[in-house]
């Protein structure tokens, strides 16, 4: 089945990724590539549409980044937002110029044309502008579509190409009529149905899956996490008994991690699954360790092995399955060195090095998480899965300060269980991000019943987050941190205190390690 794309060219723009989901959320398929892509190979992809996107640079710099001028050839339409708007517009014969003053933040939009692009929108509307070129004087050929105080062509068409400009953000929410107007380049404009639907993803997918794998074995790393479990039950719908799943229990995990794992892969989709307790080894590797970063090595590696001695006892593996998601995939293809890229390169102790000598099979690479979440729901995993908090490959290791003990994950395991269970209860899961608790392994003086006692803290973390880039700290109502606080000190011997953490990220970090 061919499937309907749009082509996003990045210029750099800190939204790319968010008109990419904006695209799919209208049901059609997105899909962002490098602003140099040749207009022969976009053809080739048979493509509805493109957007080119905005970016930091002017079109005046020395450096900045250039589209093939034949994409305005193929006849298919262009949106331009921003940057894409000055470039679309200077290789169409406008002359782009610095604005008098530079356009930042909310601005009243006031809509001159409502034949296509701003079809069924009001007069004005709000729009969030981020801009200091703009265009100077139209050409002949280009109509005015709409204007702000401040930038007189503020959207703009081409009178003969499909070209469509405009100064704001269109994909941000702080252009309320944003949605609307993306609808209307894709219906509208672009001619595209919107019938790309998740279940389509599937189906495709595993058919995908089939003809690469051929009869060879697959081994796959369930952590629990959504990302490995939806990828997991895909592979099964694809391959069933050809996928062999290993579970590493590191000896870092939640209380009844290990079990319930079990219970929905093994016991309840019949999966093939290997559980590995190597949880001795690892606790023995951690002894006397301190430093966070050293912990996540020791962990990382550990994994490997644990990981390579399961897969060598498993005839004709060829394939490692892995929940590599399109953020991962776009990160790791830019050039000049993503900052976030570089974040997560820390995090990812945890992963399978290329060394195994594995192919790979990535069955999620083109979808966003949120996409990932109705993908495996639409395989029937449980809500308690799909909707999983985040949590990080080296366990609960970064979440005691210091030194990790067999007595101490005791203590934090069963503050973990108490703080999910409460703000399960409270209904406040699924608006949190992720919640954790860390244990602090100061003394701190208490009095349990006529006796002083000297006690751990347990300190509570919270936050709410789109990225985990930057996040706050909930606003977890007191009557819920009371109930909280109390159960934990109560029912957990060797906690006297509880904090909750209310900084935000940055310069905080999410976890406490
Ligand atoms: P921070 O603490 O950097 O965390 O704000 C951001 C997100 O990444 C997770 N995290 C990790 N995940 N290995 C992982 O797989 C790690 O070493 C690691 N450290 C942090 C963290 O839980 C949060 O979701």
């Amino acid at each position: 089945m061919s499937r309907e794309v749009i082509a996003i060219l990045d210029f750099g723009s800190q939204y790319g990724q968010l008109i990419a989901r904006r695209v799919r959320e209208h049901n059609v398929y997105s899909t962002i590539l490098p602003a140099d892509i040749t207009a022969e190979q976009l053809r080739d992809m048979g493509v509805k549409g493109l957007i080119l996107s905005g970016g930091p640079a002017s079109v005046y710099d020395k450096k900045a980044p250039k589209c093939d001028e034949k994409i305005f050839e193929l006849g298919v339409p262009i949106l331009g937002i921003c940057y894409g708007m000055q470039l679309g517009c200077q290789i169409l014969g406008v002359e782009i110029i610095p604005a008098e003053k530079r356009e930042y933040g909310r601005t009243n939009l006031s809509i001159l044309e409502k034949n296509d692009l701003f079809a069924n929108l009001p007069d004005s509307i709000t729009a969030w502008a981020s801009h200091g070129d703009q265009v100077g004087q139209l050409s002949k050929d280009f109509v005015k579509l709409a204007s702000t105080d401040t930038c007189q062509f503020a959207a703009v068409r081409h009178d003969r190409k499909k070209f469509f400009g405009v100064q704001f953000h269109p994909e941000v929410s702080h252009t309320p009529k944003g949605s609307l107007i993306l609808e209307n380049f894709l219906y509208g404009i672009c001619g595209c149905s919107g019938d790309w639907k998740m279940s389509d993803f599937v189906n495709e997918t595993i058919k995908a899956v089939q003809k690469q794998v051929g009869d060879a074995t697959v081994v796959c790393g369930l952590s629990g996490g959504v990302d490995s479990s939806v990828v997991a039950s895909l592979l099964h719908k694809a391959i069933g008994e050809q996928l062999e799943c290993i579970f590493v229990d590191n000896g870092l995990l939640r209380k009844n991690e290990r079990e319930s794992v079990i219970a929905t892969f093994k016991d309840h989709f019949h999966i093939n699954l290997r559980v590995v307790d190597w949880s001795e080894k690892f606790l023995k590797a951690l002894e006397g360790v301190t430093d966070p970063q050293k912990k996540r090595i020791i962990i990382g590696a550990e994994f490997i092995e644990a990981f390579k001695s399961e897969a060598a006892k498993i005839a004709n593996v060829k394939f490692l399955a892995q929940g590599t998601l399109y953020p991962d995939v776009i990160e790791s293809g830019s050039k000049d060195g993503n900052p976030a890229a570089n974040i997560k390169l820390h995090h990812n102790v945890g992963g399978l090095p290329a060394e195994l000598g594995f192919e790979l099979v990535e069955p999620l690479r083109d979808l966003f998480k949120d996409e990932v979440r109705v993908v495996g729901e639409y395989l029937g995993l449980p809500e308690n899965m799909v909707w999983r908090h985040p949590f990080p490959g080296p366990g609960l290791a970064v979440r005691i300060i210091g030194e990790i003990t067999p007595e101490r994950l005791e203590v934090l395991r069963a503050a973990d269980e108490i703080l999910i269970d409460e703000i399960t209860s409270a209904g406040l899961y699924r608006q949190i991000s992720q919640a954790l608790a860390v244990l602090v392994p100061v003394s701190t003086v208490g009095v349990m019943g006529d006796e002083r006692s000297y006690e751990n803290v347990i300190a509570i973390r919270a936050v709410e987050t789109k990225d985990f880039m930057t996040a706050d700290f909930s606003h977890i109502p007191y009557e819920v941190l009371g109930i909280i606080s109390n159960r934990i000190i109560n029912e957990v011997r060797g906690v006297n205190r509880v904090v909750y953490d209310i900084s935000s990220k940055p310069p905080a970090t999410i976890e406490w390690e």
